[in-house]
């Protein structure tokens, strides 16, 4: 009787008419397996595809397209609709501009290195797309960022590193589907670049793969992600949606992936259910009825497929809760729903602060007195309108954005003075900086997705028609190098405040009169008070850099063949990965190239300093556990993002080190901690081409610790 009225009661929210999956107590597993018995072959095809005709993506005249990807419910039974929508940084809603909230992007956050940071991140975006009525937010982006002027790197959470992306998504699915929201780990795989996105053949080979490409959808597996999207390019010559290898082999079966895989939309080209593809975004062009009924008959399908495909996509909905709730969570009307609130502004703010990385502040330049009597000038397009996202699907319109100049003045006290000055009159602007104490100079530029930078520098890349909801790179964009040396021939106090999708070149940044520097990626819609929050130190700097700033432009030496790729690099056929291992800071290692106007990997200052000292390496649990003390011997509270780099024994053929460990500390003035930052096998191993799979290396491998990639303040080593 109990078990009736407990199974009663189980069901009573929830819009799935009761059966032997009602109860919430039995796994998505068995729950998604005793539903799928009882569907029609009909109703099972009928989710492997969006709507078939008409309109597809964020229509406002029915619940079948009123979200950017529609799955259609199966009422009989009681299934919800799947409403899927962008992006990685927010719910792009431009059907209703204004009512969410543009959080900082994905390689922004990434600048926190902050797994807490980034759990509230996660939480945050889901809030908003279950307040909107979408079950799938299209995001977190992992992709690599191999190319340095890739135009989506500001999209994607993993920087350079494939330890970071591991580690730091795993915090976002847990966030976003803590939410009752799947999350949708994209673009797996390989696309690292945006030119010729749709056709490319990126060639990579097996380590390389799983080396530096999986481990961060492994991470989003790892913390149970409900969906991934497969992308647009070929690997290896053959579609990545169709791709049995890298779809049924290297994620379902190898690294054991339980959802379901969707395509990016128009990157189905067969009705390759047989090949690991699972739903077709946006319509119905391959995977429906007609040719999966007729590759059943012709064998080229086997009804296994078809149930698999369903099977993972239950699985998803009931491992994340999709299923349980009431229908009305799912009502396509309640998109119109304003859902950013105060405490989600806040958040992003507070993230915004978290993910701003100060790379110079000579004499103590910051944090600026509040309330003194400083005269500052505010010079550049970036001081009226903060950067706050880049252009394409992973666009948010925010509710409202913050200008850099309002907070700081806000900031600053009733005693200083604040003028401000948009730098497209070098004249005006020189004499404010002649006649100011502190000239804080806000740059940026924007990149987008479909099309990959013209280049590194400030002056490409701000086209107001990149994105219409950014306005702010009208006028001065192309001359803000200029504009820099200007300012800093004048004033021998300038603050340079870079809002940029991912590396540029910095000139200038040796210059000694450019006293400090800070960049906060595309920081979301609090960007402007946030970077007031850090300028006057309310906000003690952590960030660290997730991705090198170079020294100069394809510093990387990247041929042709390896970007934008062969034959005719501006519509190529193939992209060579022929760097392997060497991206980013692995390559500056491998050959030791020096920092000059650049900044390393990792790299992040604070207001206050740390000691490390007292290192010391275990064996046992998991591995080896190593440890150090951290002191803070500055003036202030801060936190440090401590970092450990282990170098392979020679005889592996690996980078000279690669990121295995961080942690952030944070300490009061004068505190100090033990840190312990654990090893297991998986860090120690590497790719074996002969068994497939991973192996721990033998030999004397070097342990390092420090504050960057470049700032190693301990070593040690461990023979394996
Ligand atoms: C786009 C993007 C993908 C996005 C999808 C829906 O082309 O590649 O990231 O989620 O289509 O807009």
């Amino acid at each position: 009787m109990v078990k009736t009225i407990l199974l009663l009661a189980a069901t009573a929210s929830s819009t799935l008419i009761p059966g032997p999956w009602s109860n919430i107590h039995d796994s998505p597993t068995d729950r998604a397996n005793a539903l799928l018995k009882n569907m029609t072959q009909a109703e099972k095809i009928s989710m492997l595809h969006g709507p078939a005709t008409g309109d597809c993506c964020s229509c406002t005249t029915s619940a079948s397209c009123a979200y950017v990807g529609n799955i259609n419910p199966i009422a009989r039974l009681g299934i919800p609709p799947t409403n899927m929508n962008d992006g990685p940084q927010g719910f792009r809603d431009n059907v209703h501009p204004g009512t969410t909230t543009a959080w900082p992007s994905g390689l922004t956050m990434a600048a926190t290195w902050d797994v807490a940071a980034m759990q509230e991140w996660g939480i945050g975006m889901g809030k908003e797309f279950y307040a909107k009525g979408a079950n799938v937010q299209l995001g977190p982006g992992l992709c690599l960022a191999r190319v340095p002027r890739n135009g989506r790197n500001f999209e994607y959470l993993s920087g350079e590193d494939p330890f970071l992306g591991h580690t730091l998504v795993q915090p976002v699915i847990t966030g976003i589907q803590s939410q009752k929201v799947i999350a949708n780990a994209k673009h797996y795989a390989f696309n690292n670049q945006e030119t010729n996105r749709g056709s490319v053949s990126e060639e990579v080979d097996e380590r390389t793969r799983f080396e530096m490409y999986y481990p961060p959808f492994a991470g989003a597996i790892n913390a149970g992600v409900g969906s991934i999207m497969c992308s647009y390019n070929k690997i290896n010559g053959i579609w990545s949606c169709e791709n049995p290898v890298t779809l049924k082999h290297d994620l379902k079966n190898y690294s054991g992936f339980k959802g379901y895989v969707m395509s990016d939309w128009g990157a189905t080209h067969s009705t390759s259910i047989a090949k690991g593809l699972d739903v077709e975004m946006p319509q119905a062009h391959f995977m429906n009825s007609e040719n999966i009924t007729a590759g059943l008959k012709s064998k080229s399908i086997q009804q296994s497929d078809i149930d698999d495909s369903v099977q993972r996509i239950l699985y998803a909905m009931f491992s994340v809760g999709v299923m349980d709730e009431p229908l009305s969570a799912w009502d396509w009307k309640k998109q119109s729903t304003n859902s950013t609130t105060e405490a989600s502004v806040a958040s992003a703010r507070k993230l915004s602060g978290l993910s701003t990385v100060l790379l110079k502040n000579e004499n103590e330049t910051l944090p600026l007195l509040k309330n003194s009597q400083l005269k500052i000038a505010v010079i550049g397009f970036g001081g009226a309108n903060a950067v706050v996202h880049g252009g394409g699907s992973g666009s948010v319109v925010a509710s409202y954005t913050v200008k850099p100049i309002d907070a700081i003045t806000d900031r600053a006290g009733k005693f200083a003075t604040v003028t401000y000055n948009n730098g497209t009159d070098m004249t005006a602007a020189s004499a404010l900086a002649q006649d100011s104490d502190v000239a804080i100079v806000f740059v940026g530029t924007l990149s987008h997705e479909g099309g990959d930078r013209a280049s590194l520098s400030l002056d490409d890349g701000c086209d107001p028609n990149i994105d219409p909801h950014s306005k702010q790179c009208q006028g001065n964009n192309a001359n803000q190098n200029a504009m820099i040396d200007t300012i800093a021939g004048i004033n021998s106090n300038t603050i340079v405040v870079a809002s940029v999708p991912g590396a540029i070149l910095m000139p200038w940044s040796t210059n000694p009169n450019i006293t400090a520097i800070l960049t906060n990626f595309l920081g979301g819609q609090q960007a402007g008070n946030a970077i007031a929050d850090v300028l006057f130190g309310d906000v003690n700097p952590s960030g660290k850099l997730p991705i090198t700033m170079p020294n100069k432009e394809n510093e990387m030496e990247m041929s042709t063949e390896q970007w934008p790729g062969l034959p005719d690099p501006t519509n190529p056929m193939y992209a060579m990965y022929s760097e392997q291992l060497l991206v980013g800071y692995r390559y500056y290692e491998a050959k030791q190239i020096p920092f000059t106007t650049g900044f390393p990997f990792g790299h992040g200052l604070s207001y206050t300093t740390f000691k490390y000292t007292n290192l010391k390496i275990k064996k046992g649990f998991p591995l080896y556990q190593v440890s150090f003390d951290l002191e803070n011997t500055g003036k202030v509270a801060g936190s440090e993002v401590t970092q450990l780099y282990l170098g392979f024994p020679a005889i592996v053929n690996e980078p000279p080190i690669q990121l295995k460990g961080f942690t952030k500390v944070t300490l009061d003035q004068g505190g100090r901690k033990t840190v312990t930052i654990e090893l297991t096998e998986r860090e120690m191993s590497i790719w074996d081409v002969v068994d497939h799979r991973f192996k721990a290396a033998s030999g004397v491998f070097t342990v390092s610790v420090g504050a960057s990639s470049r700032d190693l303040r301990l070593k040690g080593t461990i023979t394996m």
